[in-house]
């Protein structure tokens, strides 16, 4: 049902043409097909404004892990609210939920002694946390180590630093010149594998390859090395066994700091708390944190970094860097409320037993279109080609007409990379929507594909 008029809906529709330039939209195609306008969400269904429901297969972009309209989260955003709706933290201002949130994450993350500086979205945690290796090594009077390594087909935001380190083609161009102190390596895509090599036998040349970069630029020049422990936009490729591990151990052996790009990963997505889990006694000297964390409720973002790195900032004292909202205390409560649920509801086991019968589905379905069926938990995608037997990929695109046909079955999913479709859906997904997912997903390919 929709609580508003056909003529109401066409005015909205006129508007958002008018008025509304989309993030990550081709403008063309908004104004060809018009907005998709959604106006409720409970639980893992969202409704659009003439009232038809979907499946929140991707639980927004990501991030609402314990689905919609919880009235634990409206209880207790509403109190703050009413309380302390607003105070900056800069000159040691302070606020009880962002104080309380830096406890909470830092007894959670598998860092000791963890500090947190907060902000508002992943691109500004990155962003912060490139600014921070790179002080912390100046603090060492290290100041030659300034470059960020980053993988191809890596996501960590779009803002004027952070998209130095996403690696996605087009994403660059035009806006230039971009800040310098930049590298990269290939992504550990077993599927196309970039070297061509299979695992085992390829002895993690795609973990190897970190080394050889380090060993091109110098360890002196180079500050950090960022990762998403399962790479999230760039299709949802998951590293194999041993990776992390060994990054880990050129990281140390080169004085290098390792940050974990949680935003996708964190808060049960994956099974696990947190995506880096997947791999054996791997602690990051930082991490970023973003998404989950409020479920999306309030925008929010972490960066949480080192006792280590800490105390190297403490030797240059002042620290100029933060942002008008770092520690907003309606986002900290929103956090808080958030974690206690995940915790409570243990919701990063539901993703892994969901998780898992989403992949068996996929599988069972045996579609030839349907190259590898791959992720961890509610982290999910299907890698669609013209040929299993090659992996040959399709003549044209694929992803987009996927999500278009999906959408019109009432299931949103997301295109990624041309030819991959991604899932997402929420922690709380239920075994019957799953099998629905699995049924609605199976027809559009079957239909886009023939
Ligand atoms: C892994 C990762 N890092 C960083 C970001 C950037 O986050 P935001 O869009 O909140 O700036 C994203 C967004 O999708 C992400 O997936």
């Amino acid at each position: 049902m929709s609580f508003y008029s056909n003529q109401e809906v066409e005015a909205l529709r006129k508007a958002d043409g008018a008025y509304f330039l989309h993030p990550f939209t081709s403008i063309r195609d908004v104004d060809e097909r018009g907005p998709k306008i959604i106006n409720k969400a409970y639980r893992s269904r969202v409704y659009d404004i003439e009232g038809k429901e979907y499946i929140d297969g991707f639980a927004g972009l990501w991030y609402n892990n314990i689905g919609h309209g919880r009235e634990e989260m409206i209880g207790a955003i509403s109190e703050q609210m009413a309380s302390l709706d607003v105070f900056h933290c800069f000159t040691g201002f302070s606020n009880v939920p962002a104080i309380q949130l830096a406890e909470k994450l830092s007894k959670i993350v598998p860092l000791v002694k963890a500090k947190v500086f907060f902000a508002g979205s992943g691109s500004e945690v990155n962003d912060s946390l490139f600014k921070i290796a790179r002080l912390y090594w100046s603090a060492l009077d290290m100041e030659s180590k300034d470059i960020i390594i980053s993988r191809n087909k890596g996501y960590h935001g779009v803002s004027y630093g952070s998209i130095q380190a996403t690696r996605f083609p087009h994403y660059q161009e035009g806006f230039g010149p971009l800040p310098q102190g930049f590298a990269y390596i290939n992504e550990p895509y077993c599927y196309y594998c970039p070297w061509e090599q299979e695992y085992p036998s390829c002895n993690l040349e795609c973990a190897v390859a970190l080394e050889e970069k380090i060993e091109e630029l110098g360890a002196d020049n180079v500050a950090a090395f960022i990762a998403e422990p399962v790479i999230g936009s760039g299709g949802v490729i998951v590293p194999p066994p041993g990776y992390y591990e060994r990054i880990r151990e050129i990281c140390t052996r080169y004085n290098i700091l390792f940050i974990a790009d949680e935003v996708i990963t964190g808060f049960g997505r994956t099974g696990k708390a947190f995506g880096i889990e997947h791999w054996n006694n791997v602690v990051p000297d930082a991490m970023a944190l973003a998404k989950g964390i409020t479920s999306g409720y309030v925008p929010l973002g972490a960066a949480v970094i080192s006792d280590q790195i800490y105390r190297g900032l403490e030797k240059i004292d002042m620290f100029y860097h933060g942002f008008t909202y770092s520690g907003h205390p309606l986002a900290c409560r929103a956090a808080l409320k958030n974690i206690e649920i995940l915790e409570r509801e243990n919701l990063k086991q539901n993703a892994a037993v969901i998780g898992r019968r989403l992949m068996e589905g996929f599988k069972n379905l045996d579609l030839e279109y349907i190259g590898e069926v791959r992720g961890k938990g509610l982290v999910l995608a299907l890698e669609l080609v013209a040929d299993r037997e090659t992996k040959q990929k399709p003549v044209h695109p694929v992803g987009f007409a996927v999500f278009e046909n999906a959408y019109r079955r009432g299931l949103i999913v997301r295109p990624l990379d041309n030819d991959v479709v991604a899932l997402s859906p929420s922690l709380i997904l239920e075994k019957q929507d799953a099998d629905r997912i699995v049924e609605i997903l199976g027809q559009s390919i079957e239909e886009v594909m023939q």
